[in-house]
Formats: C-alpha cells, sequence, structure tokens
C-alpha cells in the first residue's frame, strides 16, 4: 500500500515510526509545509519509505493509494474537500485516514462521512487506545471471566499530560474546545470499548446520558496565564479552553437491559513525568487496570548529571521533568496503540473493507463529546434517549469553542 501523509508534524512522525511494525505498507508522499523535509528524513531513516514533498493535496493524492489526515482540525473540511476533488478528477485512490476528532462538531463530523461516501472512499478513524496491546490483552484474558459472570459494569478511562506541543492546540476556535476536545474523544471511545462484551459490536451499548464538568484550573491563573500568552500567543483570560474535564456516560445493555456507567477523566494540567494513560474497570468479581506511567524501565538523573542531559521527549511523550527518577518506555508507538491500529487499517482496506474504526463511528463519539460540552454548559444530564436532543446536538457549536469560554468555565467566579 503507497500510504500519502497529509501533515508531517508530532503525530505523522509517531504514526512513521509505528509503520516499522507493519508490513505491506509504504509512504510515498507528503504535503510540503515547514516541516516536512524533516518528517521525509524520519521515514528515511527508520526504513518505511522516502516520500516525495508535493506542493498540493491532489498531488499527494494521485501519488498514493490512502491517504492519511494529519493536519490540525480546524482544517479537516477543506483538506477533504481537496481529496474529493482529487478522486473526481480521476485519482485512484481507495480510502482515507483521520485522526481523532474527526471533526469539531457533529455538522463538521457529518459532511466528513458524507464526503468520503461520495468519493467512495473506505475509511478509518483512528482511535488508538482501542489498539493498546494492554487493553486488548487484558481482554482476552478476562474473556471466560466475562462470559461467565457478564461484563463490566463500571470503566475508568483518564488521559493526562501538562499541555500541548503546538500553539494551535490550545486556541479554543481552532481545536474546537480544550482538553475535551483533545483527549476526552479517546477516553470516551475508550471507555465504550471497555464496557462493551467481547465479541459485540463497537455499537452494541446504547448510550442513555451523559454528564459533564469542563473546568479551567491551571492555564487561566497567574502565572500560567501570562505564559500562555507570552509563549503560544493565546489569552485565556478573553478565549479560555478546559484544562480538566470530567464526566460519565450512562449505557445500557441491549440484550441483558442492565445500565452501565463510564467515567471518563481529562486535564491538561497533570504535574507527574509525562503523559499518563489510565483505565480501569470491574464487573462481578473481577477487575482490571492499565497505567503506562508504569514501566519496567527507568532512570535516575541527579543534579550533578544534570548539565548533559538528553531530550526527556525521547525517553516518554510530554516528559515535564529532566532529572530525578523517570520512566524510559522503549516502544511508545506499540504501547499507545499506534501499531494496531495502522495494521488494522493497512489489512482491511487490502481486503477492500473500512477499518475496525470507520467514520461513521467517528462520527457516534463526536456526538458524545458534544453532548459532554452541553451537559458541562447547561450544568445539566443530557438525555439521550429525547428524541428532541439529536436535532440540538446536530446543530451544536459548544461555547467554548465559539470563544465565549468565560460564560462556561468562570461561572461563580470572583473576577
Ligand atoms: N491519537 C493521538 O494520540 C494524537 C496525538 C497527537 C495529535 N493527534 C491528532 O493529529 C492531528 C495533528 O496533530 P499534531 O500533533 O501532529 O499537530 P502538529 O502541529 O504537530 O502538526 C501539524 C501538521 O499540520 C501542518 N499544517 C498544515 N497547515 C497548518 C496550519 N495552518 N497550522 C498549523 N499546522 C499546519 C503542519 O505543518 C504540521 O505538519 C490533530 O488532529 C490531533 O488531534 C492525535
Amino acid at each position: 500500500m503507497r500510504l500519502g501523509f497529509i501533515g508531517a508534524g508530532f503525530i505523522s512522525t509517531f504514526h512513521a515510526t509505528a509503520l516499522t511494525m507493519v508490513r505491506d505498507v509504504e509512504v510515498t508522499a507528503v504535503l510540503r509545509r515547514s516541516r516536512s523535509p524533516q518528517f521525509v528524513e524520519h521515514c528515511a531513516s527508520v526504513g518505511v519509505g522516502t516520500p516525495v514533498e508535493y506542493d498540493s493535496i491532489a498531488e499527494v493524492v494521485r501519488n498514493c493509494d490512502v491517504v492519511a489526515i494529519y493536519n490540525p482540525n480546524f482544517l479537516r473540511i477543506e483538506t477533504m474537500n481537496e481529496i474529493v476533488d482529487a478522486v473526481e478528477a480521476g485519482a485512484a485512490l481507495t480510502g482515507v485516514v483521520i485522526e481523532k476528532p474527526l471533526g469539531r462538531t457533529m455538522k463538521e463530523a457529518r459532511t466528513l462521512v458524507d464526503l468520503a461516501k461520495r468519493a467512495k472512499l473506505k475509511t478509518a478513524y483512528f482511535e488508538n487506545q482501542i489498539f493498546m496491546k494492554a487493553i486488548a490483552a487484558q481482554r482476552d484474558q478476562l474473556k471466560p471471566s466475562i462470559n461467565a459472570m457478564g461484563a463490566p459494569s463500571l470503566v475508568r478511562s483518564a488521559e493526562e499530560h501538562g499541555g500541548p506541543h503546538a500553539n494551535w492546540f490550545w486556541d479554543p476556535v481552532q481545536l474546537g474546545g480544550g482538553v475535551l476536545m483533545d483527549m476526552g474523544c479517546h477516553s470516551i471511545a475508550v471507555g465504550q470499548h471497555l464496557l462493551t462484551p467481547p465479541d459485540k459490536p463497537m455499537s452494541f451499548l446504547k448510550p442513555v446520558s451523559v454528564s459533564c464538568d469542563t473546568s479551567l484550573l491551571k492555564w487561566g491563573e497567574s502565572p500560567w496565564r501570562e505564559q500562555l500568552l507570552k509563549e503560544r500567543g493565546i489569552d485565556y483570560g478573553k478565549t479560555p479552553a478546559e484544562d480538566f474535564a470530567t464526566g460519565i456516560i450512562t449505557y445500557r445493555n441491549p440484550d441483558t437491559g442492565a445500565i452501565v456507567k463510564s467515567q471518563f477523566t481529562d486535564s491538561w494540567m497533570f504535574e507527574k513525568q509525562g503523559l499518563r494513560l489510565m483505565m480501569d474497570g470491574m464487573g462481578p468479581g473481577y477487575a482490571f487496570e492499565v497505567n503506562t506511567l508504569r514501566s519496567p524501565a527507568e532512570i535516575f538523573i541527579g543534579d550533578a548529571a544534570a548539565e548533559s542531559l538528553a531530550d526527556a521527549e525521547l525517553a516518554l511523550e510530554k516528559s515535564t521533568a529532566t532529572r530525578g527518577l523517570l520512566p524510559v518506555q522503549a516502544n511508545e508507538a506499540d504501547l499507545y496503540g499506534y501499531v494496531d491500529e495502522n495494521r488494522d487499517m493497512v489489512e482491511r482496506f487490502s481486503r477492500g473493507e473500512d477499518a475496525m474504526l470507520n467514520w461513521e463511528y467517528g462520527l457516534e463519539i463526536t456526538r458524545l463529546l458534544m453532548a459532554a460540552y452541553c451537559s458541562a454548559e447547561q450544568g445539566k444530564v443530557i438525555d439521550l434517549t429525547d428524541p428532541q436532543i439529536d436535532e440540538i446536538l446536530e446543530n451544536y457549536v459548544p461555547a467554548i469553542q465559539k470563544g465565549e469560554g468565560n460564560s462556561v468555565l468562570r461561572r461563580g467566579a470572583k473576577n
């Protein structure tokens, strides 16, 4: 499979590394941007191809079988329009991959689904946490217990770090919100997956209600607000985004009628060594727990050695410390599920199928995300069984995404 990249930044580099562990795929094309030369160099050095840099999306599409959209969230629709134009002009593209979130709103996500259908493209919505080997292994090991005792009734999932690496992530309009948009989609998706009985489809559980709280606990306060303005050019005094979000999604098992719950927690104000993904859950008589900050490898760097520090992010994504006792993860691309989601995509697209998670699935995750923002904004539980709610969510744009976050995040504050 010849794979083309639109985007040559952080996640593109991670995916290129992941592709070293996937067969029958080569990176052949990338859209030219300021960082694309480094991306080409990275692909060549890890041995996944030497992509040619092209000046237009149409040229990328003409020089690959499958194209991956790995540029910022606010470019989704114009990027997909150009892809579809190229296909309608004769490019023999067969599939399209997109990183989370599918869209910043239901309207955007639905437009993307419709565009892919119009161009008859197979789709992959990349939600890596569902593909984490630790998640798959615990489900396999617990399968007999789940089959005997019943599926998990409570799952908690969290993704937390100290804040994103590029300016556009901090801008609530460009990103589409704050940490709930950025990482809540992961925690919501993996929570639903972990509650789903093995052998049932992704859409098996019926969402009943969503409650959520969004807050600005660190980056709206001095001196962090000033630091953000100085370093990122984003003013959280005027247009804030949430740096902490938590909520509960209630689902109904349609076979048994049982109610099950998934609690999600996401933050950009996490004060530990770096990124932590944490999931735990329980059913009758059994439980599981995953924590990516635990590693069999760790290093210690004392003050005396601190002058010769390596790039801390080589040891762990979003590392916030360069000395002390630090975990080292030897294969992060695999740990976080990037390898297996790429493998699933390559294998299924090659068979002429959608990936395990297609864009319709991404649309459903967008619906739950929108319900979460709506709940936090209105301060109430959103009843997803109410027939009117779908119409509301279909046209809903969160206040934080509109740049009006103070109305939600500073409610009840003194000044
Ligand atoms: N699954 C995950 O864990 C994960 C992790 C990080 C990012 N992502 C997703 O991947 C996508 C890209 O994120 P990233 O971290 O690689 O971002 P990034 O800022 O590191 O890279 C963005 C890329 O898009 C290009 N670009 C094109 N037009 C741009 C513009 N107007 N402004 C800024 N960049 C522009 C940049 O040159 C760069 O190559 C996002 O949708 C994000 O949600 C997913």
